[in-house]
């Protein structure tokens, strides 16, 4: 059966700028840029960002690549620690000006629609060094700051905006789960740090509006990592395990950014524990009165969740994880490289969630995708990567969405993760992702099996069960 999508649907992929841009001509360096200086054996075979897919020297090749694989939309990020000169007022790095109007007008001379996100895990270091990071107020307003400087530059040709991707991975990578610097464990903190991350989008939505930017066709929103949480019995324990891993790790932003409003039930958990973050009334007025235009859902895999096997009172700091344990359920189908579950039945049920408790707002896919390692195993002599099974998982996962959207979900958009093989953070390039693999010792890229097949879909604007 043929399955055809809206004429207007937004048939694209998605980067960020710290994993694609590399670390050339940047006044300061963002948390990784820094992590990498003092620890590179951090990272997968000791790849740092510094140089990563060279988007900085290469964007008009690489746009042209991007256009030639059919996409219509792209998204990446402006980063902060590039194009702030002096952190503390704002103020503007030229050269930086340069280079992302120079992208943004490339991006629409070949008729891409530049989406634009602005903080991707790249907080400029000195400001955690010097603030706390997130974990202060003061921070939050400099990246307020930094919003409306890009509001301002490039909101003429950017409509479509977002204030952060995957917030959560802030709070659990470096505040809980040990797996970003500054990797520490301390739930008071990391729950600070969740708050001041949904009052910063909300403080830079409205800084939005105040600039008429929404008067003139512009959106803004937020993107984050939804993963449907499905409980493992229904016995109450699981059920219990379930609701609480639902709301801390999705609802937390999304009530927050869709409704203006966090969960009564996750704050009533959080002040209970004595881990409930510090908000004024004024703060909170700001969050309820600038909600999202319009959201980002980066889709991966499901969460499995049971009741935990430690008793809650076992643990000394207070960790998420006293609630829930996650789990693999035998016999289903795994991306071994990344271990994740593959459940594309999951983005209908993402879709109907959003339709049905978040007033059907506008949606797309910001990410889904397929990290495979050792990748140049599938290719073929004349270097072309052979990745039937990134084919089929889009193929099966755009099926799931398809019949949201015909179940009256209003979703208007589908972004890969990611247009050319990218830096991924501690991953480095272990696992690639792309429509266009790079080499990365020779910056040589080469349109897969998939770009080729992605741009039919784009054209015929259908895909077959
Ligand atoms: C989500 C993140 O937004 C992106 O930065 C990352 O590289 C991909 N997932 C793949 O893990």
């Amino acid at each position: 059966m043929k399955r055809y999508f809206d004429k207007d649907f937004w048939w694209g992929a998605a980067t960020s700028g710290p994993q694609s841009e590399g670390r050339f001509n940047k006044k300061h360096a963002n948390m990784f840029d820094y992590w990498y200086e003092v620890e590179p054996d951090a990272f997968f075979d000791n790849v740092g960002p510094d140089v990563t897919s060279n988007f900085y020297n290469s964007y008009k090749d690489d746009i042209a690549l991007m256009k030639s694989i059919g996409l219509n939309s792209v998204r990446t990020s402006i980063q902060w620690s590039r194009l702030i000169d002096d952190l503390e007022l704002g103020t503007l790095n030229q050269d930086a000006v340069d280079f992302y109007n120079d992208v943004i007008d490339e991006f629409i001379k070949n008729d891409i629609k530049p989406i634009i996100n602005l903080h991707h895990f790249d907080l400029p270091v000195e400001l955690y060094h010097k603030y706390g990071g997130w974990e202060s107020k003061k921070v939050v307003d400099m990246y307020v700051l930094f919003a409306k400087q890009c509001f301002k530059l490039f909101g003429d040709r950017v409509k479509d905006w977002f204030t952060h991707n995957e917030p959560i991975v802030v709070v659990e990578g470096e505040y809980l789960h040990e797996f970003h610097y500054p990797k520490l464990v301390d739930g008071k903190k990391a729950v600070q740090v969740a708050y001041n991350l949904n009052l910063s989008s909300a403080k830079a939505i409205k800084e939005f509006r105040s600039l008429g930017l929404d008067k003139d066709g512009g959106r803004i929103g937020i993107i984050l990592n939804l993963t449907p949480t499905y409980p493992s019995s229904n016995e109450s324990k699981d059920l219990e395990a379930a609701e609480f891993a639902e709301l801390f790790n999705n609802r937390l932003f999304l009530d927050t950014a869709a409704h203006g409003e966090f969960p009564a039930k996750l704050v009533e958990i959080l002040r209970k524990d004595n881990v409930l973050w510090e908000s004024t009334d004024s703060e909170l007025k700001i969050i309820k009165e600038n909600t999202i235009d319009v959201l980002g859902v980066n889709y991966y895999h499901p969460n499995r969740v049971k009741a935990p096997d430690v008793s809650p009172n076992s643990v000394g700091a207070w960790l998420p994880d006293r609630y829930y344990d996650e789990y693999l359920l035998p016999g289903r189908r795994m991306n071994i490289d990344r271990g994740w579950e593959i459940y594309p039945k999951a983005l209908y049920d993402i879709a109907m969630n959003i339709k049905e408790n978040y007033n059907n707002i506008p949606w797309f896919v910001s990410e889904n995708g397929m990290g495979i390692s050792n990748e140049e195993n599938f290719m073929s002599e004349d270097g072309v990567v052979q990745d039937d099974y990134r084919i089929d998982f889009i193929n099966e996962h755009l099926i799931y969405l398809h019949k949201g959207i015909e179940e009256g979900s209003n979703c208007f958009g589908y972004h890969l993760w990611t247009p050319i093989d990218c830096w991924s953070w501690v991953n480095a390039y272990k696992n690639r992702y792309g429509l266009i693999s790079n080499n990365i010792h020779t910056q040589i890229k080469t349109i897969k099996k998939s770009g080729y097949w992605f741009k039919e879909v784009t054209e015929l604007k259908c895909i077959e069960d």
